[in-house]
């Protein structure tokens, strides 16, 4: 169908949106038909976030008209837009944790019987509401219990159920596995098919051009492209969103491997069992299985988080008695985890201080904070992963996803772990950035340190390992050397079914 003859839901017309020191949005102007599923890709800190946060009344525009439905509309906040049909799933997730997920699912419209909350009617709307979309989580279970991936699944849940018309996705993938992107892929289409609108941001090109029927890109603020279906491929949107040409977006060295760092001889905690493994100097080791396999528990238990085990883990030949994270960062071990909002970043402070503040604790014991130090160490970081900020004081929650991503990854970099533990690193970071990071992980590695990493992300897997372990009911699977991996094997083999493999 030609999108030009479908009835317009949304238009953004010339819109503009500065921020103390950035202009956000310049003159952005946007179309959204009934039934279309809109792409909307850009570099961190393009302007995606802030030009859904203004068309649907959370921040107000500088300049610019909105029109919805073909009126003319000026939405004052939030439950505005919402509840003329605009739903958006958020990329920063607010959930609340102490709550179960049927609650959150239900947030706001909760069934009420003489006062109170009808617990048989929630827990019977959701699971039928989960049975629909072929969702496997349980409703009764509390948000701070499940992965990350889950409470991606439930705040999807939690927008799709309300009455939409459209429905914004900012980078809902940027936590899922594979199974269930493919789900979201699905369920995507189902909702168009319904005659909803969708908007789908998200960094990984292959899930955009997957879904998209028309797709946009931001640079800097301004639109730069306007592609229908059988236009874009992912080279043109890639030379669109970074103004050049990336031929190679994982800058793979081949480093010569050194002594053993991180070994795991037959570790078991309550997540993982019988575990061995081994990081070498100058290796970056990948863990890949399906959401919730176990991966995450590796980390953990690398990280003094696991818990009481029994096996042994070694760095740098040295047995390890790791109880908490102070045992294994005393030791020489950092770890991005995979949730930068709950464990990575200090949301509420400024890009300097969390860039500089955990290597400050090293080099001033006393407590006395060195701020030339801090502002020279958040300085050079910045400059050396391009993070976009308007100055090094800004707070961090005012920026971009991706651009806080790079902020986690510069903290734990300044403080030159050994080895580096990486959990999903890469996380909602445009392609550019993505090889700007690895470029510099990549370096170190020559440097001689180790990194042990988690993606769900096989192109980056395949991209990045030198090893590839796969993992599935918290065992390790099987062991694939780089020159040996491709998709087909390591897909097969998080499932556990390498006997297949031919
Ligand atoms: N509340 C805010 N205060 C100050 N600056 C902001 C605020 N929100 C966004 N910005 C800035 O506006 C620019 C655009 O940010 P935006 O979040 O829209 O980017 P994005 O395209 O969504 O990027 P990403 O892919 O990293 O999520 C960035 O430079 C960001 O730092
Ligand atoms: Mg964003």
């Amino acid at each position: 169908m030609v999108a030009e003859n479908r009835r317009e839901i949304l238009r953004v017309e010339h819109v503009s949106k500065s921020f103390p020191g950035v202009k956000a949005l310049d003159d952005v102007s946007l179309v959204l038909h009934e039934n279309e599923v809109l792409g909307l890709c850009g570099e961190n800190g393009a302007g995606k976030s802030t030009l859904l946060k203004v068309f649907s009344g959370i921040y107000k525009a500088d300049a610019g008209k909105i029109f919805f439905n073909g009126m003319e509309t000026f939405f004052k906040t939030p439950m505005e837009s919402i509840r003329a049909g605009i739903n958006i799933i958020h990329q920063e997730l607010s959930y609340l944790s102490h709550l179960t997920v049927a609650e959150n699912v239900h947030q706001g419209r909760l069934p009420l019987r003489y006062g109170f909350i009808n617990w048989k009617k929630l827990f019977k709307d959701t699971k039928i509401l989960f049975e629909k979309y072929n969702i496997d989580i349980n409703p009764a279970l509390k948000l701070k219990d499940l992965s990350i991936a889950e409470k991606q699944i439930v705040e999807i849940m939690k927008v799709i159920s309300r009455d939409a018309k459209i429905i914004v996705m900012d980078e809902p993938t940027s936590s899922l596995g594979m199974d269930d992107v493919k789900n979201l892929i699905k369920i995507i289409h189902a909702l168009s098919g319904e005659g909803i609108s969708i908007i789908f941001i998200s960094h990984r090109l292959e899930e955009v051009i997957e879904v998209s029927d028309r797709l946009i890109v931001l640079r800097d603020g301004r639109n730069v492209a306007d592609f229908m279906k059988d236009e874009f491929d992912d080279h043109k949107i890639i030379s669109k969103m970074v103004g050049r040409n990336i031929t190679q977006i994982y800058p793979k060295m081949e480093v010569p491997l050194g002594k053993s760092m991180l070994v795991f001889e037959n570790v078991t905690n309550a997540s993982i069992k019988n575990v061995s493994l081994e990081v070498r100097s100058g290796e970056i080791a990948g863990l890949y299985g399906m959401a919730g396999a176990g991966q995450d528990g590796i980390m953990a238990a690398a990280f003094g988080l696991g818990g009481k085990y029994s096996g042994a883990i070694y760095l740098d030949g040295k047995k390890l008695r790791l109880k908490t994270p102070v045992d294994a960062i005393k030791n020489g071990l950092g770890y991005v985890t995979a949730e930068r909002k709950v464990d990575g970043l200090i949301l509420n402070h400024a890009v300097r201080q969390n860039i500089a503040l955990a290597s400050l604790n090293k080099l001033s014991p006393r407590g006395i904070i060195n701020y030339p130090m801090e502002r020279f160490i958040a300085g050079r970081w910045v400059k050396e992963l391009s993070i976009k900020t308007s100055s090094i004081s800004t707070q961090i929650n005012n920026l971009s996803g991706g651009n806080q991503q790079k902020v986690v990854l510069a903290k734990w970099l300044e403080l030159s772990p050994k080895v580096l533990l990486l959990n999903e690193p890469t996380r909602g970071v445009d392609v550019g950035a993505k090889q700007e990071i690895f470029k510099f992980i990549q370096e170190m590695c020559t440097r001689g340190i180790s990194v042990l990493m988690v993606s769900s992300d096989m192109m980056e897997m395949l991209g990045m390992a030198d090893t590839v372990y796969t993992v599935w009911e918290g065992k390790i699977t099987a062991k694939f050397p780089r020159k040996d991996v491709t998709e087909y094997k390591l897909m097969l083999a998080a499932i556990n079914r390498r006997e297949e493999i031919i």
